[in-house]
């Protein structure tokens, strides 16, 4: 049983991690002002049902393979974000409360502060993520939910996913996270 776990682990790294290569679609770089589009990797969105808990990761099979605490399994491609600090781009940190497992993503510093006060920490794992703090450079708003009650923070760069989440999930609108390259080429 344990070998045939460990295949079909190692197909659906493999599967997934061919996405890893993907850049981000229908984006090109029109100022020097702006990050170069083709260094932005794919921002992937793992949930955990037990807890309906949601974390976003740029290495699936890392992440699955450190986290043994939490049955991840690959729900969507979120979004394209930098992973080295692009021009125009600010560090997008990546918050986890221990006790709760809910994880923040969050470019606001004090914010951060705020969270370590009451038990998150610095997620480990990852390399630091770069996003927009402004709609520029052909971004996307990166939404941000939660649903205070199960200790979740979900967010989306679809307009169409946040609306469901609100109307018939139970979420509440926290804003905008950033602003990040859409997983789909966007209708100008
Ligand atoms: C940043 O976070 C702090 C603490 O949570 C909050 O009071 C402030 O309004 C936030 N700033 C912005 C620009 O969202």
């Amino acid at each position: 049983m344990k070998n045939i776990l460990s295949v079909i682990f190692v197909l659906i790294a493999g599967a997934i991690s061919t996405l890893d290569a993907k850049p981000a679609p229908g984006v090109t770089r029109t100022t020097e002002t702006c990050g170069d589009p083709t260094l932005a990797v794919p921002f992937h969105r793992l949930y955990d049902a037990s807890i309906a808990h949601h974390l976003y990761c740029t290495g699936v099979a890392n992440t699955l393979a450190f986290d043994n605490t939490h049955v991840w399994t690959y729900q969507a491609l979120a979004a394209f974000v930098f992973v080295t600090q692009e021009e125009s781009t600010v560090p997008l940190h990546q918050m986890v409360n221990p006790t709760t497992a809910d994880r923040i993503y969050t470019t606001n510093a004090t914010e951060v502060t705020a969270l370590e006060k009451t038990g998150y920490g610095v997620a480990a794992l990852e390399p630091g993520y770069f996003i927009y703090p402004t709609q520029i450079c052909g971004s996307v708003p990166f939404y941000r939910l939660s649903k205070v009650a199960i200790h979740d923070h979900f967010f989306t760069a679809s307009e169409t996913e946040r609306i469901a989440a609100i109307d018939s999930q139970g979420y509440a609108d926290e804003g905008i996270a950033g602003y990040v390259f859409a997983p789909e080429p966007t209708q100008c």
